[in-house]
């Protein structure tokens, strides 16, 4: 079943149901193991590296074999009914380890947790842990607590947790490339959205906090930020030691200081709170990557008020002729979802003729799943047949594989400069990395490695890929 077309590896689904390689080991000695598995958003996978941190810190090392593991965890996703029956499909297999070897916990983390609190115990039989994105710095107690024969539950959502002192231990890691949350929770109440109810009121993390673990990260090796909140554009910390206010333009600008050599990405923007500052600022510094990632959903602006997006269709392309003029080369990609409650076809044809306009590089395409508890699930009938919803799919699909490749056919003939992030899979003699606008470039390795940044003349395309010559001097 198609709900969703993925083309990018760094957005939220492509990295679904990827294990994590061991963590390194720190100064605590390491009694037992744990193995972690995410599923969801960036935002999922950087709180699975704060988990990783607070158990090393209590003797827990990462181990990538469930067999070797001492406790399971798997950090869910909830934000549409397939993305928890995959969760559920994977408990299944854990619980047949957990036969076997029964001293091993299986703990549940994230918005799935939340969602179902203790619920979850009765369902899935073989849990012994339930714990929710603001409740981590429990985990260590409950673990303890589950050994001890209890099940243990925590699912407390904070006003204000943001993990802001703990540092990240960076799992599955290229060495290159790095999330950094600057924000939890979302007070937007898009009316088909899970989220705000899984992870509670926004809250922002200390400014100070967010540049220190940056700078920690260039002093690593890493060469890429990527700022994450579920509307970074809403940032907004008081520092009082300084009396100041810190938008979102001004942190992107506290991290691009670091060094011209860090790049900065950020994700997600609202298109009714990114500003004119946030694009005069990507402009003024070369190392903030021209890049945004937009989601619309919908062309229809009777559909975007039931989705209770606070825009219309006219503001949302007001947005992009703004980000169009004031960053000409800015990449741009948007989520779509089909088939919301009343959708007529008229209005399904609007989202495809605004795609046509903005041509978006990147599209992740959903159709609709009901949520239970959402705003839209208890004020709206979910009346668009499945049938219909996957043809609708399936036609923005295929709108969106045009504008993909002309987007990729476009940059052939340029030059860019690329950031490696590692060898390609196809070769060994490839090397493979990003440009400014996010596209992934193919060329061959000749000295260069991870880490650097390269010089690539581009001279063909596939749909996903650009394939180059790197410029030697
Ligand atoms: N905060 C971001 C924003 O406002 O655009 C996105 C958050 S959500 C994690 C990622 C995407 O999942 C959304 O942009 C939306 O397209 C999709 N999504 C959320 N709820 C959905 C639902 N009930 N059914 C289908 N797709 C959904
Ligand atoms: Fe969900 Fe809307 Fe918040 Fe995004 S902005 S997380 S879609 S409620
Ligand atoms: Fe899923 Fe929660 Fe992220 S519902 S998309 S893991 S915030």
């Amino acid at each position: 079943m198609i709900d969703t077309l993925v083309l990018d590896k760094t957005h939220d689904e492509k990295r679904q149901g990827e294990a994590y390689a061991a963590a390194p080991i720190g100064n605590t000695a390491i009694q037992k193991h744990f193995y972690i598995e995410s599923y969801g958003c960036a935002m999922n996978f950087a709180d699975s590296e704060v988990v990783a941190s607070i158990l090393q810190e209590h003797g827990y090392g990462a181990t990538t074999q469930t067999e070797l593991a001492d406790l399971i965890l798997i950090n869910t996703c909830s934000i549409r009914e397939k993305a928890e029956q995959t969760v559920r499909k994977r408990l299944t297999e854990f619980k047949q380890h957990k036969r076997a070897k029964p001293e091993m916990l299986i703990g549940v983390l994230g918005c799935m947790a939340e969602r179902l609190k203790a619920k979850f115990l009765e369902e899935e039989k073989l849990v012994d842990l339930v714990v929710g994105p603001d409740a981590y710095r429990s985990l260590p107690a409950l673990v303890e607590e589950a050994n001890g024969g209890q099940k243990a539950v925590n699912v407390l959502l904070s006003r204000d947790e943001t993990y802001a002192d703990i540092a990240p231990i960076r799992l599955n890691s290229n060495g290159v490339t790095a999330f950094v949350s600057i924000m939890r929770g979302c007070n937007n109440m898009c009316s088909f959205c899970v989220v705000p109810f899984t992870r509670g009121r926004e809250r922002s993390r200390d400014a100070n906090s967010i540049v220190k673990e940056c700078e920690a990260l260039f002093n690593e090796g890493y060469r890429e930020v990527t700022l994450l909140g579920q509307n970074v554009d809403s940032y907004h910390f008081i520092d009082e030691s300084n009396d100041v206010t810190v938008s979102f333009a001004k942190l992107m600008q506290m991290v691009a200081k670091i060094s011209p050599l860090l790049r900065v990405r950020f994700s997600t923007s609202h298109p009714k709170d990114i500003t004119d500052e946030v694009l005069l600022t990507m402009k003024q510094y070369d190392n903030i990557c021209n890049y945004i990632h937009l989601p619309v959903q919908s062309g229809s602006t009777r559909v975007l008020q039931m989705m209770n997006r606070t825009y219309s269709r006219e503001w949302y392309i007001s947005k992009v002729d703004r980000i169009r003029e004031l960053l000409p080369d800015c990449g741009l990609s948007t989520d779509m979802i089909t088939g919301f409650c009343t959708e007529t076809e008229e209005e399904h044809k609007e989202s495809l003729s605004l795609m046509e306009y903005c041509k978006f590089e990147l599209a992740y395409m959903y159709f609709y799943s009901e949520r239970p508890g959402t705003l839209a699930a208890r004020r709206f009938e979910d009346d668009v047949p499945l049938e219909t919803k996957k043809r609708r799919l399936q036609e923005m699909v295929a709108l969106h594989r045009i504008h993909s490749l002309e987007g990729m056919q476009k940059e052939v003939g340029k030059t860019f400069k690329v950031l490696v992030e590692g060898t390609s899979k196809k070769s060994e003699e490839e090397l493979y990395g990003r440009n400014d606008q996010n596209k992934v470039v193919v060329f061959p390795k000749h000295q260069f490695k991870k880490g650097d940044y390269v010089m690539v003349n581009i001279n063909s395309c596939t749909a996903g890929t650009l394939i180059g010559e790197a410029i030697i001097n």
